[in-house]
This record gives C-alpha cells, structure tokens and sequence, in this order.
C-alpha cells in the first residue's frame, strides 16, 4: 500500500481525527530533521506527519534542512507528499480564507541547500522541473474537494520568498507582475528535492493574508495568526477525510 506524508508548518497534534500517536525514528546522513515523524492510527494507508518548522515553530524558513526532512521520508518508503501551505494572496481571486490547489512555482529564495545532485553526496545531475506538482495527487484533492463541495482554486502560481520578514510593498508589486498568484516561504527547495527522489509532490494552499501594501494599513501579523488557526481545524478535518478514502 502506498505511503504518503503531510508535512505542514503547524504542528498538527493538537487537531481531532488525525491521531498522531506513534513517533517514528529516524535519522538523516544531511543532519537534523524539522521534528519527530509521526505515523498516524487513523487511516488504512499510512500516513506520516512532519512539522517542517519544528513541533514549536522555531525553524525559520531559510534554516530548514530541507534535505534532511525529505531525505527521511524517502527512507520511510513513501510515495506521495502532500504539502500544506499558509500563504499570502496576490489576485482579487484570492482573498484570506481562500483554498488553493498550485500549478506552478517561482523560486526567489537563495542560499539553500536545493538538492541532492551536489556532486558530493550524489553526482551532479540535471532533472526536469516543467511541472513541479504530482497531476494525479493534484487532481485527486480537486476531485475530492468537489465531492465535498469545498470551494477550492485549482491553479496558481506560487512565488517562494526567502523570509522570515514579509514582503515590501514593491517587491510584492514585482511578484504581481512577474504573473505570481501567491507567495509563500517554504515550497522550496521542498518541492524540488521530493522530485528529485521520485516523490510525488503537491500543496494544498491556505490564504492567509493579502500581499503586503495591497491594503493601506501594514499587515496584522496577530490576525494572521488567527485566520490560520480558525481555517486549520477545517483544514485537518478535510484532509483527514481526504486520508479515509485512500
Ligand atoms: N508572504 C510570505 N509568506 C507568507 C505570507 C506573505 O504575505 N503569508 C503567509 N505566508
């Protein structure tokens, strides 16, 4: 049966349904991973769940050893990820609250380790990215959201920013032009690395703010925060009976 794994910003023990119980081992030759992988008790598949920010939120995004989460979840034989993602939007489509399915990635971060073919651990090697998201775990989640009739935008492209600070007003404003619908931290180098070991990949997006300067008061980090929390309890139950039907 195939495995498939969550990996999420928040820590989602303290949500109903997904019985995180079991802490699995691991550990990885690329050094410490985010947080202890946990394998769910509640579905037939096995699920694992890694908090990509540590159980406490501590990890910044440009300090995640990326390499080193994904590299355990290889080593744990699974199959498919899905992500989750708090983001900020960009297009009047996309308002705080909106879920989003992405298609597509611009990659502005740097100074990450972003893969595997680094000609030390592995020989350098060129792999095609065209399409960064797994289509049939992509339109599997659309499906199901359809059945449930959740509303969910099923494409977007997803600018990846180095943080931790949120955006200027500008740089937003080049986002826009540059044709992004949203922006977000951590998709990469994630999503390359899951491609680079055969892993399928694909994000289910949550709007949590606008961009910065797309509203005239600076933004609410407080209310931010708020919104997440509200929408993950929604979140969870419907991955949760996502998770049920595998
Ligand atoms: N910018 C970058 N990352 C984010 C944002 C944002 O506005 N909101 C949530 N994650």
């Amino acid at each position: 049966m195939e495995k498939i794994a969550i990996i999420c910003g928040t820590d989602l023990r303290q949500y109903d349904g997904l019985e995180l119980t079991q802490s699995v081992s691991c550990e990885s030759k690329y050094g410490e991973i985010s947080s202890q992988v946990f394998l769910s008790d509640a579905f037939k598949a096995s699920v694992f769940f890694m908090a990509r920010h540590g159980t406490n939120t501590s990890i910044a995004p440009h300090q995640i050893n990326y390499r080193a989460n994904l590299e355990v979840l290889k080593q744990l034989d699974v199959s498919q990820i899905i992500a989750v993602n708090t983001v900020g939007g960009l297009v009047d489509d996309m308002s705080p609250g909106t879920w989003v399915i992405p298609d597509q990635i611009i990659d502005y971060t740097h100074g990450r380790e972003q893969t595997f073919f680094d000609g030390i651990h592995n020989p350098m090697q060129h792999i095609d990215f065209s399409f960064p998201f797994a289509k049939s775990l992509r339109d599997d989640l659309i499906k199901f959201a359809a059945l449930k009739q959740k509303s969910v935008i099923d494409y977007g492209t997803y600018a990846v920013t180095q943080g931790p600070r949120l955006e200027t007003a500008a740089e937003i404003a080049r986002l826009q032009n540059d044709g992004n619908h949203l922006v977000g931290m951590t998709m990469m180098p994630e999503a390359v690395l899951a491609r680079e070991l055969g892993i399928g990949y694909c994000s289910i997006c949550l709007v949590a703010n606008w961009g910065a300067g797309m509203e005239q008061q600076p933004l609410d980090i407080d209310a931010i925060y708020t919104l997440v929390e509200k929408e993950f309890s929604e979140m969870t139950r419907f991955m949760s009976e996502f998770l049920a039907e595998l």
